[in-house]
């Protein structure tokens, strides 16, 4: 068995050896997206719940994706049209939701913990797709799928995360991630933004942008999250991209061969130039891409797939 949990919370929680069966079976299901069809009975006659209390186009859809793909009946909904906007709690929805027999809840809440709460109550599967600023599993995992393509084995390898880690649930879970598979880490941006209390989880901090990139062989450039409160941190847009934007000039300072990651939404001539995220260094639709991948992965694990009967990856 490749998953030990019968939920997927946080990269906090799985071993490098689960995160590297995952990515395994994640390879096997992206080589079938060159075929003319793309989907597979694998979950036919199952029904998941996909549950969106924040803002999401690239997470809901590619979950979506993953789940029309694996042929499993859907029902999506969001916080605007149901209960909640009546006063019902979490935890009632849930357990209503679970009456109805479904066999996988996928949650993105703006609650930090939310998930492991509703995979503690309900006996269904549950998928954390954001808990508020605590982690972003998949987004994590498809972020380490994109560099394993093109770096192989991620063990010495360099990669430098820059902005507003405080708020970033994608940073904490790539954090985890990588640091489980070893490689080295860094945290780049404003000593604002960059809690240096995360050196504790094996990183290292360094808020001079030239210093923090100049042998990296990956960037993951993260967004300002204004809606968790980015904005008395740091002093504008212009301010910002000036200190710590990735323009053409900072990938002139780059390896040669070095890469750049972006997990959406971007604001553009902010955290990156126009330039470089339609340029030749950045791998950004890949990452799209893979996020499919890495969710029929997980739901295929999670509702007992035999990685066996899958075929060659690749
Ligand atoms: C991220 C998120 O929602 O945490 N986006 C995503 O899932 N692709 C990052 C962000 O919102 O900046």
């Amino acid at each position: 068995m490749i998953l030990k949990s019968k939920d997927v919370l946080g990269l906090e929680d799985m071993s490098a050896e689960e995160i590297l069966g995952v990515l395994e079976i994640a390879s096997r299901f992206r080589a079938v997206f060159d075929r003319p069809v793309r989907n597979v009975p694998i979950m036919r006659g199952r029904t998941v719940v996909n549950f969106f209390h924040e803002p999401s186009t690239r997470t809901r859809i590619s979950f979506e994706l993953a789940e029309k793909r694996l042929s499993a009946d859907i029902v999506n909904f969001s916080a605007a049209t149901s209960s909640f906007k009546k006063g019902e709690t979490l935890r009632d929805t849930a357990e209503n939701l679970a009456a109805m027999k479904i066999d996988m809840l996928v949650i993105r809440h703006s609650s930090p913990g939310s998930a492991r709460y509703l995979a503690r109550v309900l006996d269904c599967s549950v998928i954390n797709a954001g808990d508020g600023a605590h982690e972003h599993p998949t987004q994590g995992l498809l972020d380490i799928m994109t560099m394993r393509q093109r770096l192989g084995d991620l063990r010495g390898k360099k990669v430098t995360i820059i902005g507003d880690i405080a708020h970033s649930r994608v940073a904490r879970s790539n954090i985890w991630g990588l640091t489980k598979l070893g490689a080295e880490v860094t945290l780049c941006g404003p000593p604002t933004m960059v809690p240096g209390s995360l050196e504790k989880l094996g990183v290292t901090v360094e808020c001079d942008l030239r210093k923090a990139v100049a042998d990296a062989d990956v960037l993951n450039v993260l967004r300002i999250q204004l809606e968790r409160g980015a904005g008395s941190t740091f002093p504008g847009n212009r301010e910002y991209h000036r200190m710590y934007g990735i323009t053409e000039d900072v990938v002139r300072s780059l390896k040669p061969e070095a890469f750049i990651m972006h997990p959406g939404p971007m604001n553009r001539d902010v955290e990156i130039a126009g330039e470089v995220a339609d340029g030749p260094r950045q791998v950004i639709l890949d990452q799209v891409a893979n996020g499919v991948a890495v969710r029929m992965a997980l739901i295929y694990l999670l509702s007992g797939g035999d990685p066996g009967a899958l075929g060659g990856g690749d």
